[in-house]
């Protein structure tokens, strides 16, 4: 049989749960005022060194390009690079997309590729200098991009498949 005591115990331990709970939501329901923003919101532009992980730095292509070799990069080409991606014209795309005149071309803007964001995201058009970034080491170049290629680290084997790379066009870019 339930005693007196125990039905006075139940209704306090209510009561004061129930002021227990009235507190917490208030506190809940009426959080103290910050002293300041939590998030500063600024309008400056974001810093190269904020915005991007920290680029890999590697002396410009551009100098190398008039005196790399064309044939030697073609068959770099054909051994590390067609198997995703033809390079003639009107070729179709493969796991990779077509580079037919692929230098200052949009970033990821060959018809009927899709692309990945990080990818997308880059914008301007491939210059020299952005080519060899991307194909020294694609992952560090666009993280998260679909290139599933480790890089090429020789800079003599770079300069010559971008050399191979301009040729491939009705009318090649200038060099640098
Ligand atoms: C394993 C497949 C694979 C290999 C090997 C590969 N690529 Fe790619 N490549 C891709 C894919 C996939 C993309 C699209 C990447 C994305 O959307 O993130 C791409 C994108 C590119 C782009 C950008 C094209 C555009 O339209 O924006 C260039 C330039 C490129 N590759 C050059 C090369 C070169 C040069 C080599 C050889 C040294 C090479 N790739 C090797 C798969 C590959």
């Amino acid at each position: 049989m339930a005693s007196f005591n125990t039905i006075a115990g139940c209704v306090l331990a209510s009561a004061l749960f129930a002021m227990v709970v009235g507190k917490v939501s208030n506190a809940v329901v009426h959080p103290h005022k910050l002293d300041k923003p939590a998030l500063a919101v600024s309008n400056d532009a974001p810093t190269q060194t904020a915005a991007a992980p920290a680029a890999i730095e590697i002396p410009p292509i551009g100098p190398k390009l008039a005196s790399a070799n064309v044939d030697a990069g073609k068959a770099i080409f054909m051994k590390q690079c067609f198997t995703c991606h033809t390079v003639d014209k009107g070729g179709a795309n493969k796991v990779g997309p077509n580079l037919w005149d692929v230098v200052d071309r949009k970033k990821a803007s060959h018809a009927g590729f899709s692309y990945s964001s990080a990818l997308t995201a880059k914008g301007g058009e491939w210059t020299y200098e952005d080519i060899d970034h991307l194909i020294f080491k694609p992952s560090a170049y666009a993280r998260g991009t679909k290139m599933a290629f480790a890089g090429l680290p020789k800079e003599q084997e770079r300069a010559d498949v971008i050399a191979y790379l301009r040729t491939m066009a009705d009318t090649p870019k200038p060099l640098p």
